[in-house]
This record gives C-alpha cells, structure tokens and sequence, in this order.
C-alpha cells in the first residue's frame, strides 16, 4: 500500500492512503520520513575492530567473486558479504574494499561471477584472499556470461551482470542481476567469528 503525507514535517505515523484517500495508520517500516545523520559523537561508542568483531558472530558462506581483467585475464577475490537481494528481478549483492587491488577490473567489466565454495575448497578461499598477479593458478576454471570466469566444482554459480554500483563508505556495492545459475549437492564452507566450521548434518 502507498501512503502520501500533505506537509513533510507531518507526524508519519498516519497518512492517506494514496489509492482511496482514506486515512490509516502505518507500521513503523513503512513511515518513510527524511534520515537524519547520526551525531557521529552521541551515536558511535565502538571502533572499527569491534565492529569487526561483533560482525563475525554472523556467519556466512565464502564465495570467489570472479570477473575479466586486463586482456580477458582471469581476476578474483574471497568475499563473504554475499547475499541476495530480490527473486523477480533476480538479483544478489556483495561489497568490495575500495583499497582491493582487483577494484579496477571490476569497475571496468560489466559482468562477474559468484562461485559458492564448498567445504572442500579451503585452499581456495584462501588463495583468492591475498593480492596475487596469478590468483587463478591451478584452478580449473571456464568463462562464463560476459566471459566473467567460472570456477569449475564450486558449490553453487551465479552469473551475474553489472545492475548497479553504489558508494557504501570504504567498500564499492555490487548489486548483480543473476543471468545464469547453477548448484550441486556438496556441503558449504562455512565462516564465523575468524574460523572455518563444520556445517552439522541434520537430524534425521
Ligand atoms: C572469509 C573472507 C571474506 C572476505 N570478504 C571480503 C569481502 O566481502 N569484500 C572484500 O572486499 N574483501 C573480502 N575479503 C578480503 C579479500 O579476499 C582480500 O583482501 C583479497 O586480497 C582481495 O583480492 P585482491 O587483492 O586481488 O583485490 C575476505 C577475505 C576472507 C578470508
């Protein structure tokens, strides 16, 4: 339902129904009035290391985010700030650091590949988690949509194209739209709190 308001500075807890102009009273997600920036000094009683910190009791899958470089070379990184987005259009997103060396290629090539690792893919995570000239090395690897490369026995593919870039502090957002998809049945790798853990099998 869409709401309209008369005078911006109106109490946003009632509007009009934009459809039949009847007043209704709204739920606290939907009162859309402007943000107003935090006092930087009253509002922040952490620094970056327990944010950090306090961010990795989340846990996440990890996932090579894979796109072309120079000449069509092979470029990735270890990312864990995948997630998805929306089902129609379908779309996903993650952040890169704005200091990652692999920033320009990404900037530069409007599609990308999203390779889920599985749990026996350690060695790779960790080997796309350094700045290095040949990250792709001994991986086994086919170009995909855009010819972003693909990694081959990744858990799960999505081949993406470039939907959106959006400024997000010391990180780029990637919002992608899925092109192409593609998963199997082997178990995540799993991180938390600066680990890798085993996934329990469920109960039967
Ligand atoms: C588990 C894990 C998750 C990571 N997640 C991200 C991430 O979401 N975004 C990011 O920019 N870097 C992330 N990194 C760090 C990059 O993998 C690392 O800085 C890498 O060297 C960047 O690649 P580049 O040097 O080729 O640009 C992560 C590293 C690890 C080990």
């Amino acid at each position: 339902m869409l709401f309209v308001w008369d005078v911006p500075s109106q109490d946003r807890s009632v509007g009009r129904d934009a459809q039949t102009g009847r007043w209704a009273t709204i739920p606290q997600w939907q009162q859309s009035g402007p943000m107003e920036k935090p006092d930087k000094q009253n509002s922040m009683n952490f620094d970056a290391s327990s944010l950090r910190e306090t961010l990795s009791h989340f846990p996440t899958g990890v996932v090579v985010a894979a796109t072309c470089g120079d000449g069509g070379a092979p470029v990735g990184l270890t990312i864990s700030s995948f997630n998805s987005v929306s089902l129609e259009p379908p779309l996903i997103l993650w952040s890169l650091a704005l200091t990652a060396p692999s920033l320009s290629a990404f900037r530069a090539h409007d599609s990308f590949s999203i390779n889920i690792l599985s749990s026996e893919q350690q060695a790779l995570c960790m080997q796309f988690a350094k700045p290095s000239e040949d990250k792709f090395s001994g991986v086994d690897w086919r170009p995909g949509h855009g010819g972003a490369p693909v990694i081959q026995n990744a858990l799960a593919v999505l081949e993406c194209q470039v939907y959106r870039r959006y400024e997000g502090g010391d990180h780029e957002i990637y919002v992608g739209e899925v092109i192409q998809i593609d998963s199997t049945d082997r178990k995540p790798l799993v991180f938390h709190r600066g680990q890798f853990v085993e996934l329990a099998d469920s109960a039967a």
